[in-house]
């Protein structure tokens, strides 16, 4: 171990763990992180990574972690001292070299900052047009006609891109050089070789990013000019697949509600959210990508998916079924009359309806049985095009168990007699797809996203760990965080907070068993935004809430197992336990759900 102040210490300070891993492993730069393929097993794709701020290395894979004198010991069979000396001399200590940003990555990131800074700008001039001007006042008629009125445009910042070629152009030039208003997409060139805007007489649709930074815009013709939507295009703010439309504001209630409404688009998010669900996001676009799963699954690993109820709607559910199942998440789908869409059926059946239709909405294995179904299955032909149509999804089913049940059931609702078709559900059922079987077991759905991020807080939050640290300790009734899946961890972490240390992943996983560490390393390298101490608080909401509902369960079963002699609401006991269950009641009325 490399105890403060020491030698060891100096070298771990100084060292860069991604040079001296560089040394032994091909990295390459992805993300914040780096990737190689790990030394320590066998693999074509690359499940090694390294973190260059946290100086840690872990294998998604084989599950190998820790810090650089770890890697060392471990790669060259050495003790620990000798690690020390080697990673000095691979480093030059004493020289420090502490690495420097490249010229290139500097000016990279102040363009990346002229460029949330414009769309800010173009926010506020789009939602002026909106407010303040004659032809904003046709587009405010044809929201109003929508059901959307003054307080929905402002709660999602809408606005109006003006009919003239260039305004948002010429607003923006006096501040802005005109290569970077082309790079922002804002701006386009005519073959002329002049700028003008690239939303003109459209609805605009600010899209934010995960902290709500303005990034990109989603342009809505005002009639039936095509096309329908015109979005922004990449940009180096803005790449559409590692975006969720309104995820800023949905984070909360994710966490709270622990499952995202999955729908297309944005004026069904807005329909939605103003239904008084406010856990939605969209993909904006037809199908989900796989980084926009890893993005939500930062705050719940539950979807019901929503999509439109159209051919291309159906494509696009059965698509990120594929990919939400992959990835490990609990999906259901709602399927809404033909004909409507999201925002459509809440216009016309009310949002008490859509949200009965939402709880009620089933698992994504009885959707699919449903779909199947519509199919001609009148003949064998048929009956085999079911199968397989559905075949490759009951393969996702990462429960063995679960997979022959739903094989058995499908046999069953498609009347499936020909003992080949039964042969190869069984068959199916059996064995799980070989490509989804060589993925890294990840534990991702070890810990609630809740857990996980407050973990991550701990050993992030320079401002406010001492008070988050306080909170978890004392919170609620006892530690907030006993019989979490990540208890162990918030121990250690715990430990470190109060002994004043900087808690560091790497010393805190030699105190901890093998599985726990693993855990901890995978969410250390969860990407994620600065912490505040909002963000802190509506996860700790969560655990309170699951804390209190823990101890009304208990209450209720000690109400419920009281000897008859005492089971009167007179006596003492009896008393106590209904004063408890309506206070634990009332606090759970309290937190927001
Ligand atoms: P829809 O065609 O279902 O639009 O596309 P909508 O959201 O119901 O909108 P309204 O009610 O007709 O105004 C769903 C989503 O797909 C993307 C947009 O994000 C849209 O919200 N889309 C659609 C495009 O990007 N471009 C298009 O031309 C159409
Ligand atoms: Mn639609």
């Amino acid at each position: 171990m490399a105890e403060a102040g020491s030698f060891a210490d100096r070298v771990k300070q100084q060292a860069d763990i991604v040079r001296v891993i560089g040394e032994y492993v091909r990295l390459k730069k992805s993300g914040q992180n780096f990737t190689g393929l790990c030394p320590f097993h066998a693999e074509k794709t690359p499940s090694f990574a390294v973190h260059p701020v946290k100086q840690i290395y872990h294998c998604f894979g084989c599950g190998v972690g820790g810090d650089v004198f770890k890697f060392v010991m471990e790669m060259d069979k050495c003790s620990f001292p000798e690690a020390v000396r080697a990673v000095a001399e691979k480093c030059g200590i004493p020289v420090p070299q502490p690495r420097e940003r490249s010229p290139e990555e500097r000016r990279e990131n102040q363009q990346r900052a002229a460029l949330v800074e414009m769309h800010r700008e173009a926010a506020a001039f789009f939602a002026r047009q909106l407010e303040a001007t004659a032809e904003g006042k046709a587009a405010r008629a044809y929201l109003e006609d929508r059901g959307l009125d003054a307080e929905a445009i402002a709660r999602f910042g809408l606005g109006y891109a003006p009919s003239a070629g260039d305004a948002l152009y010429r607003h923006l030039k006096q501040k802005y050089p005109d290569n970077l208003l082309e790079v922002s997409g804002l701006a386009a060139r005519d073959p002329s070789g002049r700028l003008y805007d690239r939303f003109r007489r459209r609805i605009v649709f600010p899209i934010a990013n995960e902290s709500g930074k303005v990034i990109a815009f989603g342009g809505r013709a005002l009639g039936d000019d095509l096309p329908k939507y015109l979005n922004s295009p990449e940009t180096p703010i803005y790449s559409k697949s590692n975006v969720l439309y309104h995820l800023d504001r949905a984070k909360e209630a994710l966490r709270q509600r622990d499952f995202a409404v999955l729908v297309e688009g944005y004026m069904d998010v807005i329909g939605v959210a103003r239904a008084g669900v406010a856990n939605v996001v969209a993909s904006c676009g037809t199908s989900l990508a796989e980084p926009q799963v890893k993005l939500l699954g930062h705050f719940t690993r539950r979807v019901v998916v929503n999509y439109d109820p159209d051919v291309a709607g159906q494509a696009a559910t059965e698509r990120s079924l594929a990919i939400l199942l992959e990835q490990g998440y609990d999906v259901r789908v709602l399927a809404l009359p033909a004909g409507s869409d999201p925002d459509k059926f809440i216009r016309e059946s009310g949002a008490e309806a859509y949200r009965k239709l939402l709880e009620a909405a089933p698992a994504y294995v009885d959707y699919l049985i449903a779909r199947a179904r519509q199919m001609d299955l009148t003949s064998a032909e048929g009956k085999l095009r079911a199968v397989n149509f559905l075949m490759p999804y009951v393969q996702r089913i990462p429960n063995r168990l679960l997979r022959s049940e739903w094989a058995t059931r499908i046999a069953q609702q498609l009347r499936v007699d020909e003992p080949v078709l039964r042969e190869s559900l069984r068959r199916a059922a059996a064995e799980r797809r070989s490509e989804v079987k060589t993925k890294p077991e990840l534990m991702a759905r070890a810990a609630r996203p809740a857990e996980r991020r407050l973990v991550q807080m701990l050993i992030e939050a320079e401002g406010f760990r001492g008070r988050l640290a306080a909170e978890l300790r004392a919170g609620g009734a006892g530690e907030l965080y006993r019989g979490l899946e990540t208890e162990r961890i918030f121990d250690a972490l715990l430990a470190a907070c109060e002994s004043g240390e900087r808690p560091d992943p790497a010393a805190l996983a030699n105190a901890l068993p093998d599985y726990d560490r693993r855990l901890l390393f995978e969410i250390a390298f969860e990407p994620a935004a600065e912490p505040t101490w909002d963000e802190a608080e509506s996860c700790l909401r969560v655990l309170y809430r699951r804390q209190a509902e823990a101890e009304l369960a208990a209450v209720q079963k000690q109400i419920e197992s009281q000897p008859a002699a005492v089971a009167n609401a007179a006596s003492n006991e009896m008393r106590r336990l209904l004063a408890r269950k309506q206070e634990l009641r009332r606090r759970l009325a309290e937190l927001p759900h």
